[in-house]
């Protein structure tokens, strides 16, 4: 399999995680997942695995947990880590402050622990487009100016700031901060996807959902906002895509000291966009109707995608029709 060096995946069993490490597979680097399974399943390392056709090490372990992770890194040389273990939720981040503080940033400074004692110097870092909260200008580039509204993307910002001071100790050592958009789709082999836990929040498992029959009807947040169509717009990025964003960031780590950079398509599409495309790509009927907007919502965003085809030579490839189609065949699997 891989010879180039082992790269640790912190939450490489979650959507994002799995498809970055079958990337990293593809490209020789040997994958190896870490990951507590918080908000994840055991099977998702095996299935990468058949991906990568071979298997794939994991070491079941919470980054909070300084042990284990001192134990992870001396079982095996890391080449460097792909920190992608984080909560995620938006709502349950104004609920459970403090959760997201420990998990998300405690946690990252116990990793970052782990690797200082073992002489490990290179990350790229999963943060979102939530550190540029309200958009002021579009698209956003990465000079847009930063604010967090909620405690989920306080986290993004304080990690983010902790790595310039980590960064900062040495000339040896190198971060990229990817700024994810709207990561959607799934593996083409539907092996690999999106299976969030219950009442899905974000647009693409909702209207998966309500194309499955298993809810009713999808509430369209908004038919009067400032857009092309009256409904929000964001810059959906197919989920492969985005890991193949990751390797090209692993390529060029040694030429940085601490990026920022957009990990987007550069467009943007419309909730009903989105529901159109759903539907005639994948002959379902999405069930729809406009809703009050939802609180904390902005009209549109969407990146400023330049950045990243300059540093590392790396732009989005798959269209709007590629993700709905993939999001639906990975839902519609045989279990
Ligand atoms: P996910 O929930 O599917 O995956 C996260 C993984 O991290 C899960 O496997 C979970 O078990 C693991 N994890 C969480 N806390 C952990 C801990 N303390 N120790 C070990 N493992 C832990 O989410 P995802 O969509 O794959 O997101 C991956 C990363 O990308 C997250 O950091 C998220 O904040 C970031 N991100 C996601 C999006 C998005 O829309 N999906 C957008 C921007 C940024
Ligand atoms: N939407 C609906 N109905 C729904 C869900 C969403 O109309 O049931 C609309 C929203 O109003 C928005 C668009 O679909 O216009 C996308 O909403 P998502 O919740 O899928 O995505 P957001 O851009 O609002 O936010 C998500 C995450 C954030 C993250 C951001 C960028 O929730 O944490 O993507 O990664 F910061």
């Amino acid at each position: 399999m891989a010879t180039r060096g082992t790269i640790l995946l912190t939450g490489g069993a979650g959507f994002i995680g799995s498809h970055v490490a079958v990337e990293v597979a593809a490209a020789g680097w040997q994958p190896v997942i870490l990951d507590s399974f918080c908000t994840s399943e055991r099977s998702v390392v095996s299935r990468v695995g058949e991906l990568v056709g071979a298997p794939v090490r994991c070491i079941e372990a919470d980054i909070r947990d300084a042990p284990s992770m001192r134990a992870a890194f001396g079982s095996t040389p890391i080449h460097a880590v792909i920190h992608l273990a984080g909560l995620k939720a938006v709502g349950e981040s104004v609920e459970k402050p403090a959760l997201y503080h420990d998990n998300n940033v405690r946690g990252t400074e116990v990793l970052l622990a782990a690797m200082d004692e073992f002489g490990v110097r290179r990350m790229v870092f999963s943060s979102s487009c939530t550190v540029y909260g309200t958009p002021q200008r579009l698209p956003i580039d990465e000079s847009h100016p930063l604010g967090a509204i909620n405690p989920y993307g306080q986290t993004k910002l304080d990690i983010e700031r902790m790595l310039d001071v980590w960064a900062d100790a040495g000339p040896d050592r190198h971060v990229c901060s990817l700024r994810y958009f709207n990561p959607v789709g799934a593996h083409a082999s539907a092996r690999i996807g999106e299976s969030p836990i219950g009442i899905p929040n974000n647009l693409m498992p909702f209207v998966v959902k309500v194309a499955r029959g298993e809810l009713p009807e999808l509430g369209v947040f908004g038919g009067d906002w400032p857009t092309h169509d009256g409904t929000g717009v964001r810059d959906y990025i197919h989920v492969v895509d985005l890991a193949r964003g990751h390797v090209a960031a692993l390529e060029r780590l040694d030429s940085m000291h601490h990026e920022r950079i957009n990990l987007g398509t550069g467009s943007g599409c419309s909730v009903l966009d989105v529901v159109r495309a759903f539907e005639r790509v994948n002959g379902v009927k999405v069930p729809h109707g406009i809703r009050p907007r939802r609180p904390g919502d902005a009209a549109a965003a969407y990146a400023d995608a330049s950045l990243a085809w300059r540093r590392l030579g790396w732009r989005a490839s798959l269209g709007l029709d590629d993700m709905v189609r993939d999001a639906w065949a990975f839902a519609s699997r045989p279990s």
